[in-house]
């Protein structure tokens, strides 16, 4: 794994994308590349960045197709060109570094119609209980389905824990056995039994490689917590809390179909 995220400029904001509660929108970039980017200024905050990269490369080390991941940075000059007003506002607060993810074009979302394999819907049930992701249902799926093959998207709703940071000291061990309802989850019916599977995708997570996940994360959108804004510990904050939830796996696991 390398050890950051590809950084990309932005070109021109194409068109907003019709679902999504975080006002995601199409971009260009200085690459070549179309992203669906997610704006450090919408109303989620740089949690749910920092979420989504850390989530998604999880996904990959356990490979889960997601849709590859860059940091799209936004010049002031850009902001001008946008009459819509919201949008103009967006893009305002957003100068800086975004998150884009590699934009999947004709892809629809999950409808059932292509389902995962047996394996890797368990996979992905796996992940989301790891990560405590319950953001993948049939009134949200965030799969979408591309060349026959569905991809992970949307993780900016997992590891909600360090949403409690700024107020009350992390504290890996109050998450590591916590069950999570998955019942509900768009795959629970096509996925095997995730104990036939786990033994492989926790020999995957050894600490070198969470705490490579967590490197990847700008330092930028590290906000401090109560006691430090020191980003290499904010950083070993995550890593705490993965390698808790890890080694716990047995605990939360029960309660998965
Ligand atoms: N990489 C991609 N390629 C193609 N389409 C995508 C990609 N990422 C997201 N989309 C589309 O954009 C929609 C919104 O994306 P996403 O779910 O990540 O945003 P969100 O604001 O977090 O959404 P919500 O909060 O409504 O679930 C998705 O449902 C999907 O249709
Ligand atoms: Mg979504």
């Amino acid at each position: 794994m390398s050890s950051a995220l590809p950084r990309v400029r932005a070109l021109r904001y194409v068109t907003p994308l019709r679902e999504g509660g975080s006002l995601p929108a199409l971009m260009e970039a200085d690459d070549d590349g179309t992203y669906v980017v997610k704006f450090r200024g919408a109303g989620q905050g740089l949690k749910v960045l920092v979420a989504e990269v850390i989530t998604s490369e999880i996904a990959r080390v356990l490979d889960i197709p997601t849709p590859e991941l860059v940091v799209v940075t936004l010049d002031e000059a850009l902001t001008k060109y946008e009459r819509d007003e919201e949008v103009q506002d967006l893009l305002k607060a957003s100068v800086g570094t975004n998150l884009g993810s590699d934009f999947l074009p004709g892809s629809f979302g999950y409808d059932g119609s292509t389902p995962p394999t047996a394996d890797l819907a368990a996979r992905i049930v796996w992940l989301d209980a790891y990560t405590l992701n319950i953001d993948r249902t049939w009134a949200n799926p965030n799969i979408v389905v591309w060349h026959g093959q569905p991809y992970a998207i949307d993780h900016g709703a997992s590891l909600w824990f360090h949403h409690a940071w700024p107020g009350r000291a992390p504290n890996p061990g109050a998450f590591a056995a916590r069950t999570v309802d998955l019942s509900e989850h768009v795959l629970a019916d096509v996925a095997a039994p995730v104990a036939r599977i786990a033994a492989g995708l926790l020999d995957r997570l050894s600490d070198e490689t969470l705490s490579g996940i967590v490197d990847l994360v700008p330092e930028e959108w590290l906000e401090p917590t109560v006691e430090t804004s020191d980003a290499a510990r904010i950083r070993q904050h995550y890593v705490d809390h993965l390698t808790a939830r890890r080694d716990a796996a047995t605990e939360w696991m029960g309660s998965l179909p």
